[in-house]
C-alpha cells in the first residue's frame, strides 16, 4: 500500500463495496492459486471464498505438504503452478518482498497476502472499508479529522504498515503506541506520531487498532516460539498487558463512539480483554466479513483489469 495514492485506494474499496451489493461471476471458469508458505486462517480462507464467489476454482498450496519442504524455491513453485494455467497467484510468505519477487518471474498477476514484516495490503483495504462503513465514511472514504491509534508491536506488523500507508493517504491522523522496541520513534518517518502512554491517547482516538505481540518475528535469527510467550523486546507479558493491553478498565477511557479493531489472530487476555473484543464497539468480526468483499474486488481487478 506504500506509494499508492488515495484515488486508487478509494477505487479498490468502492469496487469491494460493489461486490457486496451486486456480486458477479467475474472469474467464471478461471483458477486462482493460493500459495500460503506461512500460516493463515482469515486471509487464506477469505481469498478462497472470494474466488469461489466470483465463479473461480481454487487450488490451495501450503509450505508443508508442498515440494517447498523438499527445498524447492518459492519462485520455482510459483512458476510450476503458473504453468498449470492459473489466472492469478495469491502469495503469503515469511520473507518480506516475496510476492514482489515472485511477480518478476511469472506472467500472471501476483497478489500479496502478507509478506514478512513488510505489507498486508488486502488487510489494509479491509480495515479501511470496515472503519469507513462503521463511521459513516462510505463512499467518501475521507478520513480527515479521524484519529486512529495503532497499539502494540507495530515494528513487527505488516498489518500496521499497510494501515499506516492507507489511512494516512486518506487523511487520517495516526498515533502508534507501544514500548520503544515495538513503536520506535523512527516510525515518525512514515508520517505518524509515536506515544508511550496509551491512557492519554485513548481519550483522543476515534478508532483503536490493537496488535498481537508477534513473538515469531522477534529474536536475532532464532525466531521466538509464540507458545513460550517470552520475548527479548519486553520485560514480561504481565507488564506489557498492564501498560498496553486494552483491558476492560482501560476501555472505559475510550470516547463513546470510538471503535476497536484487531486484525487477528488475537491473544485474549494479553493485548485485549474478552469484554472489549466482544463489545458493541468492536469491529473485529466485521473486519473478517469485509475481507471477503475486498478480496473479491482485488481478484477481479488483478485478473480482469
Ligand atoms: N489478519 C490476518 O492476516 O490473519 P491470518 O494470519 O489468519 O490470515
Amino acid at each position: 500500500m506504500q506509494g499508492v495514492d488515495a484515488g486508487q485506494i478509494r477505487a479498490w474499496v468502492r469496487l469491494s463495496e460493489s461486490m457486496r451489493t451486486a456480486p458477479r461471476p467475474a472469474l467464471d471458469g478461471r483458477t486462482i492459486a493460493n500459495l500460503f508458505f506461512e500460516d493463515s486462517t482469515r486471509t487464506r480462507t477469505s481469498f478462497a471464498i472470494a474466488a469461489g464467489n466470483l465463479g473461480a476454482r481454487v487450488v490451495d498450496l501450503a509450505g508443508v505438504g508442498s515440494s517447498v519442504s523438499k527445498g524447492e524455491s518459492l519462485i520455482d513453485t510459483a512458476r510450476t503452478v503458473e504453468a498449470m494455467g492459473v489466472a492469478a497467484l495469491v502469495v503469503r510468505a515469511r520473507q518480506s518482498g516475496a510476492a514482489e519477487l515472485i511477480s518478476r518471474h511469472v506472467r500472471v498477476p501476483v497478489i500479496n497476502a502478507g509478506d514478512g514484516r513488510h505489507e498486508h495490503p488486502t488487510q489494509g483495504l479491509l480495515d479501511i472499508a470496515t472503519l469507513a462503513r462503521a463511521s459513516g465514511r462510505m463512499p467518501s472514504l475521507d478520513f480527515a479529522g479521524f484519529t486512529l491509534a495503532i497499539v502494540g508491536d507495530v515494528m513487527s506488523s505488516r498489518v500496521a504498515r499497510s494501515a499506516i500507508a492507507g489511512f494516512t493517504a486518506l487523511g487520517a491522523r495516526i498515533i502508534c503506541v507501544g514500548p520503544p522496541a515495538m513503536a520506535p520513534r523512527s516510525l515518525e518517518s512514515l508520517g505518524v506520531e509515536v506515544s508511550r502512554e496509551l491512557d492519554g491517547v485513548l481519550g483522543e482516538a476515534d478508532g483503536v487498532m490493537m496488535l498481537r505481540i508477534q513473538f515469531e518475528r522477534h529474536g536475532e535469527g532464532t525466531p521466538v516460539k509464540p507458545e513460550d510467550k517470552k520475548t527479548p523486546v519486553i520485560a514480561s507479558i504481565r507488564e506489557y498487558r498492564e501498560m498496553y493491553g486494552l483491558t476492560r478498565e482501560r476501555a472505559a477511557l475510550l470516547r463513546p463512539k470510538a471503535w476497536v479493531m484487531h486484525p487477528g489472530p488475537m491473544n485474549r487476555g494479553v493485548e485485549i480483554d474478552d469484554e472489549v473484543a466482544d463489545s458493541p464497539r468492536s469491529l473485529i468480526v466485521r473486519q473478517v466479513e469485509s475481507g471477503v468483499f475486498v478480496r473479491m474486488g482485488v481478484l477481479d481487478w488483478a485478473v480482469n483489469g
